[in-house]
C-alpha cells in the first residue's frame, strides 16, 4: 500500500532528522522531498508516518540507509558526455597553466564523477598536478566512492559516454571485471581527498582552480542555491572555474554577478575580477 504523506508530516520528518543527526535539509525543493519521502515508505513497507519517523531517529543505522532516498544519488561515468567535452577543450589549456591546482567535486555521489575526472587529466597529461577533492553529505556514497566498484550493465554506457566526452584511450584499460562488476583501477584515486561535507552547513575548506556541483542544487530551493553558490564564489581562486549540472544555473542568484559565462549550454562559468573584489583571493 502506498502512504501518501502531507506538508506537515514531511516538516516534522526533517525536523526530527536535523534535531537528532544534524543533518538539515528543510530547504530542499518541498515537491521532491516530499516524493523521496514517500519513496521511503514504499521502500520499507512503511504504512504509519509516525512509525517510521520514530524508527528513523531510535536507528543511526536505519537513517544511513535512509539518506540515499533524500539525497539522490544517481550518476554516471561522464555523465552529460558533451560537458566532459567542454572541460576538456575549454578548461583544461587553462589548469595547464597552473604548476598544481585544486579540484573540487561538491556532491560526488558514488564516484563516477571522480573517474571521469580522473581519467580526463590522466590522459591530459595532469594527473600529478591535481588535487580533487571529493565530498559528499552522505558517508555510504563515499565509501563505494572509494571501492569504485560498478555493475558491469553500466560499463557499456560508460564507455560511449566516454567515447563522446572525447577519451582518447579505451574505457577498458580502466578497470576489471569479474563477477558481474567492474572494478576501476585503484590508481586512479591517487591523488583524490575524499571527505564528508554538507553544503548546507559546513563552510569552504580548499582554495580550487575548480569546482564542479552539478545535480546537486536542482534538490535546493532558491534560498539555499544562492547560499551555496556564495560557498562556491568563496571557495574559488581569480579566474577560477565553476561547473553546475544542465538543468542548474547562476542566474537570479546573488552569485552571478561574480562570473562570466564560459559556456551557457553546459553551464560552465569563471570568476571575473568583479567577483575577486567581492571575495577572498590569493
Ligand atoms: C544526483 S547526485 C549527483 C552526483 C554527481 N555530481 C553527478 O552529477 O552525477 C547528488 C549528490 O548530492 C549529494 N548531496 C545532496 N545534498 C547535499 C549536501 N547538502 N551536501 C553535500 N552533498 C549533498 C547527494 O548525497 C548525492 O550524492
Amino acid at each position: 500500500m502506498n502512504l501518501s504523506v502531507n506538508e506537515t508530516e514531511v516538516k516534522l520528518l526533517l525536523e526530527g532528522i536535523r534535531l537528532r543527526y544534524g543533518y538539515d535539509f528543510r530547504q530542499y525543493a518541498e515537491a521532491s522531498m516530499t516524493r523521496r519521502v514517500e519513496s521511503i515508505a514504499r521502500s520499507f513497507a512503511a504504512t504509519d508516518l509516525l512509525a517510521l519517523l520514530r524508527r528513523i531517529l531510535d536507528d543511526r543505522s536505519f537513517f544511513l540507509e535512509v539518506l540515499p532516498y533524500l539525497t539522490v544519488t544517481t550518476s554516471e561515468m561522464f555523465r552529460d558526455p558533451l560537458f566532459f567535452k567542454a572541460l576538456r577543450e575549454d578548461v583544461i589549456p587553462v589548469l595547464r597553466t597552473y604548476p598544481t591546482f585544486n579540484i573540487w567535486s561538491a556532491g560526488c555521489s558514488t564516484g563516477e564523477e571522480i573517474f571521469s575526472l580522473s581519467i580526463l587529466l590522466r590522459e591530459e597529461g595532469l594527473s600529478d598536478r591535481a588535487t580533487i577533492y571529493a565530498t559528499d553529505i552522505n558517508p555510504r556514497a563515499i565509501h563505494s566512492a572509494q571501492d569504485g566498484i560498478y555493475q558491469v550493465e553500466t560499463i557499456k554506457t560508460s564507455i560511449r559516454n566516454y567515447q563522446e566526452a572525447g577519451g582518447k584511450e579505451s574505457f577498458s584499460d580502466y578497470y576489471t571485471a569479474d563477477y558481474g562488476l567492474a572494478k576501476m583501477n585503484s590508481d586512479l584515486l591517487s591523488n583524490v581527498v575524499f571527505a564528508e561535507h554538507n553544503l548546507v552547513t559546513d563552510q569552504v575548506f580548499a582554495e580550487c582552480h575548480l569546482v564542479l556541483c552539478r545535480n546537486v542544487l536542482i534538490y535546493f530551493n532558491k534560498e539555499l542555491q544562492s547560499r551555496v553558490l556564495k560557498l562556491f564564489e568563496d571557495s574559488l581562486r581569480h579566474r577560477g572555474y565553476l561547473c553546475l549540472g544542465s538543468k542548474e544555473s547562476l542566474k537570479f542568484s546573488g552569485s552571478a554577478g561574480a562570473f562570466e559565462t564560459i559556456d551557457e549550454k553546459w553551464r560552465i562559468y569563471r570568476k571575473t575580477a568583479h567577483g575577486l573584489a567581492r571575495g577572498f583571493d590569493a
